[in-house]
């Protein structure tokens, strides 16, 4: 099926489809600025030698979580995506390229985030870093996945 436009209860649904991948990665990358924000916050407090906001380190860990793990279920779903409703190859697009490298750096982020959430503290400036950068990245790719959407 290439065209979701060509009509038919199949084609109907699939005109549905192709949204999940873009809804579902808005949802994440929400999520995961969230987090950023929360997680800048511990920086400055951290930086400064003083406590951080109460809550701050519980509101990081709950919204880091599932947002790192729908941005990586939700790369897989993109190429799947493709590979069913559309008329190009998966992983040939530069929204692809961006989202590859974003991927790459957001699974980064989340296994330093469990080093640092195990107590070692060495995996904080690697944390901070790959995270940072994960959601420039995730954005730029947002970016260039918007000129996909149909
Ligand atoms: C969107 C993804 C994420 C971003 C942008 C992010 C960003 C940050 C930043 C900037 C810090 C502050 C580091 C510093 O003090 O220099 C931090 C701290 C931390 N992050 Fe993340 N993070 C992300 C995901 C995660 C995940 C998935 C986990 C856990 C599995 C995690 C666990 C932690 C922990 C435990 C801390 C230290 C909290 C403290 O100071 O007590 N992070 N994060
Ligand atoms: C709001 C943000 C995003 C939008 C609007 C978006 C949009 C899209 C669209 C429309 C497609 C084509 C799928 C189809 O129509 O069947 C796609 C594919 C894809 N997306 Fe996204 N996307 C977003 C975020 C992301 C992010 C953050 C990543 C990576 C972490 C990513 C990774 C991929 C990949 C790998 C593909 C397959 C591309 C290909 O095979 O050429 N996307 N995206």
């Amino acid at each position: 099926m290439t065209d979701p436009t060509a009509g038919g209860p199949v084609d109907s649904l699939a005109r549905w489809l192709v949204y999940v991948h873009p809804i579902w990665m808005v949802m994440a990358l929400g999520l995961c600025l969230v987090a950023l924000r929360a997680g800048l916050a511990l920086r400055r407090a951290h930086a400064a030698k003083r406590p951080p906001p109460k809550g701050t380190r519980a509101l990081h860990l709950r919204v880091a979580k599932p947002g790192v793990l729908l941005v990586l279920t939700g790369f897989v779903l993109g190429p799947l995506s493709v590979a069913w409703f559309r008329d190009w190859t998966p992983m040939s697009s530069f929204h692809a390229l961006l989202g590859g490298v974003a991927a790459v750096l957001f699974a980064g982020a989340g296994l330093q985030g469990r080093r640092l959430e195990a107590g070692e503290g060495d995996a904080r400036r690697a944390h901070a870093w790959l995270g940072g950068a994960a959601v420039v990245l995730g954005l730029t790719a947002a970016i260039a996945g918007f000129v996909l959407v149909p």
